[in-house]
């Protein structure tokens, strides 16, 4: 998956821009699926939006795109924990998420929906904005590409 060289310094310029002004860098302790941390999760998911949008010349904001994709798990806990607040995770982190993100960043109105409304149709609502929907479906494949890795690494042992 290969990415523009102005792909590149947007999502570089992004993430330098969201770890100065916030706790971003905070996920790298936070694990996600498998052996991924939130961080990096959060990365994934910010390249594989900024990719599809390259490949399907869509015309969207790309800077609040990535943005918005960087900090759509800032949640800043680990959820693997057996905590009674973070029971439910797949249903509330996303609200934790974005209150978590408009206490540390000055956000605008597709950033904060595509935090709100990633984990659609978990959570009922859908995204609003176009930017909102890609980041959602991104999310959909990263997971779901991270959570499978480790068996297919054990698969490729056993082979
Ligand atoms: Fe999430
Ligand atoms: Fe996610």
């Amino acid at each position: 998956m290969e990415m523009s060289r102005e792909g590149i310094d947007l999502l570089k310029e992004c993430l330098t821009e969201l770890e100065q002004e916030g706790k971003l860098r905070q996920e790298r302790d936070y694990m996600q699926h498998g052996t991924t941390s939130v961080y990096e999760h959060s990365i994934k998911v910010a390249y594989t939006s900024l990719y599809a949008v390259e490949r399907m010349h869509l015309r969207v904001d790309r800077r609040s795109l990535v943005r918005g994709a960087l900090l759509h798990d800032y949640f800043l806990y680990d959820w693997h924990e057996n905590d009674k607040s973070h029971r439910l995770h797949g249903f509330f982190h996303a609200g934790a998420a974005l209150r978590n993100a408009v206490r540390d960043y000055e956000l605008n109105r597709i950033e904060r929906n595509i935090i709100a409304r990633h984990m659609f149709p978990l959570n009922l609502i859908p995204p609003h904005y176009k930017e909102a929907w890609i980041v959602c479906m991104a999310d959909k494949f990263c997971a779901g590409s991270e959570t499978m890795q480790p068996l297919f690494r054990r698969f490729r042992e056993i082979w």
